[in-house]
């Protein structure tokens, strides 16, 4: 009788073949630049990350350079990629690495865990890139696959499924070929098993796969259980001699932390900041806001546009500046921020 080739072997037999072997973070095993590249590929695609991995390499050759750059520094290079909390607990990282760790990535993966913004799989991930060590990863695509290849139910999100997961994980990890095992999983998950549509024709999990059999493709993982999100109301203030903005950097902590951003506040604070900042107010007027959804609350953004004559000379200080519009493009804003000026650009233009 012929054996069943297992999870395991399949899918490091397919990444061999179709896999992905050239991106610019797989022909090491420096921690740093895995670790980099794990924690830009949370939540943004391979294509996009590559430039920006070259560019962050560049400005921050090592740990050490990472460490001792100023947080607004590095906040401007991952200006574009979003989710800005990544680029905060990356520097934070480095520094905590320099300071306690002798500037090296721990070998284990429970320690490696330890670390701020490093969850469990991406510290598997770093072990097992970085150090060959045999950890299972599980991040959202691996979650799809094995919900689909083995029909776990439940929402992965939630903690019964998500121990199950992990479970599951752990029991499939072959004992030899960790690496293209991993890799094979992210692999097969971001080209293959793709949330819509996923080709099943060409999936060397065909044979094996409970969804597919199942014709229960689009189904598996069960979706987010669908809740009403609390709302919340604020204004923002473009003050703006149609030139340049006013922008505050935001507090270390909360939405947005570290950021640029327009100030919040009404006609009185418009007022109060026209004093502060070298100019005259002319006029106010609301214009259109947008809405932003955060994971936990959306956030209604109403929007004062307030032209100014500047005074004398455009005062700047600690937290507050004046930007030029032309970088509005390039400068770490958060992403709503973001479309709001670009709507201002247009209209000037
Ligand atoms: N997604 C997360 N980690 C990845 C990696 N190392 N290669 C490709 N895609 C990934």
């Amino acid at each position: 009788m012929k054996a069943t080739p297992s999870f395991a072997a399949l899918l490091c037999d397919w990444q061999l073949e179709y896999g992905r072997h050239d991106l610019p973070w797989q022909k090491t095993r420096d921690a740093y630049r895995i670790w980099l590249s794990e924690i830009m590929l949370q939540q943004t695609q391979v294509q996009t990350v590559v430039d920006y991995y070259q560019r962050f390499l560049a400005r921050f050759p090592t740990l050490e350079a990472l460490a001792a750059a100023p947080l607004a520094e590095v906040l401007e290079s991952w200006a574009g990629l979003g989710y800005y909390a990544r680029a905060r607990n990356l520097h934070r990282c480095a520094q905590v690495l320099v300071a306690d760790h002798g500037g090296r990535f721990p070998q284990e993966a429970e320690e490696i865990a330890n670390l701020p913004g490093i969850g469990r799989s991406t510290a598997a991930a770093i072990a097992v890139f970085a150090h060959g060590r045999r950890e299972a990863i599980l991040d959202g695509n691996v979650r799809r696959v094995l919900a689909r290849c083995f029909g776990i139910e439940g929402f992965p999100g939630a903690a019964r499924t998500q121990k199950e997961l992990w479970q599951l994980a752990e029991t499939l990890l072959p004992a030899q070929r960790v690496e293209a095992y991993t890799q094979g999983l992210m692999d097969l998950g971001s080209q293959l098993c793709t949330p819509r549509k996923p080709f099943c024709a060409a999936c060397p999990m065909h044979d094996l796969c409970i969804a597919r059999q199942q014709g229960r493709q689009a189904e598996l993982p069960t979706p987010r259980p669908r809740k009403v999100l609390p709302e919340r109301d604020t204004t923002v203030l473009m003050l703006t001699d149609g030139r340049q903005v006013l922008l505050e950097r935001r507090p270390p902590t909360g939405i947005w932390g570290g950021l640029l951003s327009l100030p919040e506040g009404g006609v009185a604070e418009a007022r109060e900041l026209g004093r502060r900042y070298g100019c005259r107010l002319l006029s106010m007027q609301a214009v259109p806001g947008l809405r932003h959804t955060f994971t936990h609350f959306r956030l209604n953004i109403q929007v004062l546009l307030c032209a100014v004559a500047p005074e004398g000379r455009l005062v700047a200080e600690d937290a507050w500046q004046w930007l030029d519009l032309g970088e509005a493009g390039t400068a770490a804003l958060p992403t709503p921020i973001r479309t709001l000026l670009g709507r201002l650009i247009a209209g000037l233009g």
